[in-house]
């Protein structure tokens, strides 16, 4: 099984250097060598071309660089699972997610997403509290919000509320509320994982993502683990999803068998200790691949 690499040194979906660096910062960790280990045949196919510098006074903060390096994301993983990669993206704030998944959505294959997060990023332009492009990625998927941004790819709606799951959630703003309940969407939030714990709530949403889809992509936002545990993000949230829930979360996945591809987001290095989120970033890829404890 081949593994295609891409990063994207992408910061300006949001407002606080340094996620650009995340990347970097995953590879360090000793990302390829692992998945060497799991017998994966793995290319780094390196970093997407993001512009270093914003133009400034746009309708949102790097709106049209993110308009770009989207573009340019989306069809450089057209062109890898042509080739027969399964892509693995490594962001950058979560911005990253609108090129990722304008690329692996196609015109006539149902896509199934799961959206690990601590956030919905299912604001507009209309309700975002911060204006930031990193925290509208889920909306653009759906079909809403700017419209440079709904239309890279080859649909408008690259995914249907009905095939994807939100987890891990513990900060949504009144829109997303509002967004969530207008579209059915089902989120598990941390009440839910408490309640049922990370097993059940992984049997349920693998059943959503994979019924009536032909494909499934993860969407892994760092921030939806403990500050504590994974401390080097920009927007963390309190009360988060633990280290070993997110690994039998990514051990579930591995057994299911359904991901066609994934993307982790978020690590941020500079706010980081000692590299210990890429680590964890690079430890749970690791068991979305299939590394056992025994
Ligand atoms: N909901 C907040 C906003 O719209 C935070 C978004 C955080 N998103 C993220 N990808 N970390 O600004
Ligand atoms: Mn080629
Ligand atoms: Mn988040
Ligand atoms: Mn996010």
């Amino acid at each position: 099984k081949k593994i295609g690499i891409i990063g994207v040194p992408m910061d300006l979906g949001q407002s606080r250097r340094g996620v650009d660096m995340g990347p970097s910062a995953i590879r360090y960790a000793g990302l390829v060598p692992l998945l060497r280990t799991l017998k994966y045949d793995v290319t780094d196919f390196g970093d997407i071309n993001v512009a270093r510098t914003e133009e400034p006074k746009q309708s949102l903060n790097g709106l049209k660089e993110i308009i770009n390096s989207s573009h340019m994301l989306a069809k450089k993983i057209v062109h890898i699972k042509k080739d027969g990669y399964l892509p693995l993206i490594l962001g950058g704030d979560h911005s990253t997610a609108i090129g990722t998944i304008a690329g692996v959505a196609t015109e006539n294959k149902e896509l199934g997403l799961i959206w690990y997060d601590a956030h919905g990023d299912l604001n507009t332009k209309e309700t975002s509290p911060s204006g930031n492009i990193h925290g509208m990625p889920l909306a653009v998927s759906l079909g809403y919000g700017i419209k440079e941004l709904v239309e890279i790819g080859v649909k408008t709606k690259k995914v249907s509320p009905d095939k994807m799951v939100i987890i891990g959630a513990r900060s949504l703003d009144d829109g997303e509320k509002q967004l969530i309940k207008q579209l059915r969407i089902k989120v598990f939030t941390m009440h839910e994982i408490d309640r049922l714990g990370m097993s059940r709530v992984m049997e349920e949403a693998i059943q959503i993502v994979q019924k009536g889809t032909e494909h499934v992509h993860l969407s892994l936002d760092l921030d939806a683990l403990d500050p504590l545990e994974a401390p080097g993000v920009g927007t963390p949230v309190t009360g988060g999803l633990t280290y070993r829930e997110s690994h039998l979360a990514m051990e579930m996945l591995a057994e299911s068998n359904i991901i066609t591809s994934a993307e982790f987001v978020e690590v941020n290095p500079i706010l980081d200790e000692k590299n210990k989120t890429a680590q964890i970033a690079v430890g749970l890829i690791g068991s979305l691949f299939g590394q056992k404890l025994l």
